[in-house]
């Protein structure tokens, strides 16, 4: 139950409900709804849909005439540069859902701010939680501070003290690379005093838990050209993202995003699976021996449940696009997060595949976010998640107990070569092998590892040159022998 100092909002609302309600508001209001775009980018690129734009580009950008002047979209989005902050806080998730709204060269910044105002009125978040960033201008950019944001939340009603301006890592918004960008304003919720870190300096932006952001309302006007240079783009437009999971998080009064309807159902049958199936301590662990050690693995325990079910979403999520576990590009981001996924069911003693067993409960959570035949795809996707964790369950085996062995180094560091060697002669992923040792506090001499690593090239060349010559050999002693070619 939550109490006066974390308390932040009204009424339970669904996930499935929060999103039919977004959209039927913008609907309401004269935007056009369109279906989210494939979750994998075709063609590559960018290998997964990151933000609800990216289809909107050649629309921001002016390049071609948009479906209509206002648009309104739910977005499956996969983040994989998140995936390593996934269990470190409760609000990043590999995958997640991005409601949007769009002016393509229509409204502005006021009616923006005031039709977002009134959606969470609608919903039930509690305005006077309400604090909102903006950017604060960037010298070296020669960008302005944008005083025009600040007016609009000001003629709102939004207190001085909550408007946050921010610099442009903050409120610059930008693909994370050239394209097109603009100032935004990031709506956050206060969670409440009690969820974060105390220090007098917490303000929207803080690392802790204080401070949810849950909307982000980009102004396009520039194009970020590959120079570094900012152009203004022929359209003013806006481009917002509201994220599905930390509004449920929000209305649900859930402690993460992990903890709210969608994931629910899968953390139960974890715990299940956990209790039936899971040994009391995993190969490697001793023992803890004293309050700190008991704490630190309750910690790995809940970043490893929060994690299995984050990577078990975005493999369903992307499965569900077409793409299957595999060695290259996309396929290989999946075959990752099933096998980042089936280490962490080690941290919880998981011996035995049980991803797999995940994906039914997932979807029950997901609800109408999943269409019809989506659900009906689910129990065999769950085989081939079962399957790809099966095969690396032997590796995986054995690569921890060789990792549980390896020691430091004069230098502090871990050997590379000894990853290489684990990579090489077992399969094991180098980037889980450092991620396991980085758990029990080692880095790696990636520097030895990249030694080992040119050292094998060496040697395969060498072999391979020595059987291509034997074959060349073989070949033409053949065509000697058959004659007459
Ligand atoms: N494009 C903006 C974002 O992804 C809304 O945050």
């Amino acid at each position: 139950m939550a109490n006066s100092t974390t308390h932040t909002t009204g009424q339970y609302r669904a996930s499935s409900e929060i999103a039919e309600r977004f959209l039927a508001f913008f609907r309401e209001r004269g935007h056009r709804e369109v279906a989210g775009a494939p979750l994998a980018v075709p063609g590559g690129g960018t290998s997964f849909i990151i933000a609800g734009m990216q289809p909107m580009i050649p629309y921001l950008r002016g390049q071609e005439p948009p479906p209509a002047p206002r648009l309104t979209a739910l977005q499956r989005c996969l983040r994989t540069d998140d995936a390593d902050a996934v269990g470190t806080n409760g609000r990043k998730c590999t995958s997640f859902h991005m409601l949007g709204n769009w002016s393509i060269g229509d409204y502005g910044r006021r009616e923006a701010i005031t039709l977002a105002l009134a959606l969470l009125d609608e919903l039930g978040l509690d305005r006077s939680r309400l604090w909102v960033t903006l950017f604060g201008g960037d010298e070296a950019l020669g960008l302005p501070r944008d005083e025009a944001t600040a007016h609009e939340w000001r003629r709102m009603g939004m207190p001085e003290e909550r408007i946050v301006p921010l610099g442009a890592e903050d409120n610059l918004w930008t693909m994370g690379g050239p394209g097109p960008c603009g100032p935004c304003t990031e709506l956050f919720m206060d969670r409440g005093v009690a969820r974060g870190c105390g220090r007098e300096s917490c303000l929207p932006g803080c690392a802790c838990e204080r401070f949810l952001e849950i909307w982000n309302l980009v102004f396009i006007e520039y194009e970020w050209l590959p120079g570094g240079t900012y152009e203004p783009l022929p359209l003013r437009s806006v481009d917002t993202g509201m994220g599905l999971e930390r509004v449920a998080a929000v209305l649900q009064d859930a402690e993460s995003v992990f903890e709210t309807d969608l994931f629910m159902p899968a953390r139960t049958r974890l715990g299940e699976l956990v209790a039936t199936r899971g040994r009391e301590a995993p190969p490697g662990r001793s023992a803890p021996s004293d309050q700190t050690d008991t704490a630190r693995l309750e910690r790995a325990e809940a970043r490893a449940r929060q994690m299995i079910v984050d990577h078990a979403r975005a493999a369903l999520l992307a499965l569900l696009a077409g793409v299957g576990p595999g060695h290259d590009g996309r396929g290989s981001v999946v075959r990752q997060l099933i096998r980042r996924a089936a280490r962490q069911g080690r941290v919880l003693g998981l011996e035995q595949p049980f991803l797999g067993e995940l994906l039914g409960p997932l979807a029950t959570g997901h609800g109408a976010l999943l269409t019809p035949e989506e659900q009906a795809r689910v129990p065999e996707l769950a085989r081939l998640v079962t399957e790809e964790e099966t095969r690396f369950a032997r590796v995986l085996t054995v690569g921890l107990r060789e990792l549980a062995r390896l020691a430091p180094g004069p230098d502090g560091l871990v050997p590379g070569e000894r990853l290489f060697a684990l990579h090489a002669d077992r399969g094991f992923p180098p980037d889980l092998a450092a991620e396991v040792l980085a758990e029990r506090g080692l880095a790696v001499d990636w520097s030895s590892f990249a030694r080992a690593r040119e050292a094998h090239r060496v040697v395969s060349r060498a072999s391979a040159a020595r059987r291509f010559g034997k074959e060349e050999h073989e070949r033409s002693g053949q065509r000697g022998d058959g004659g007459g070619e």
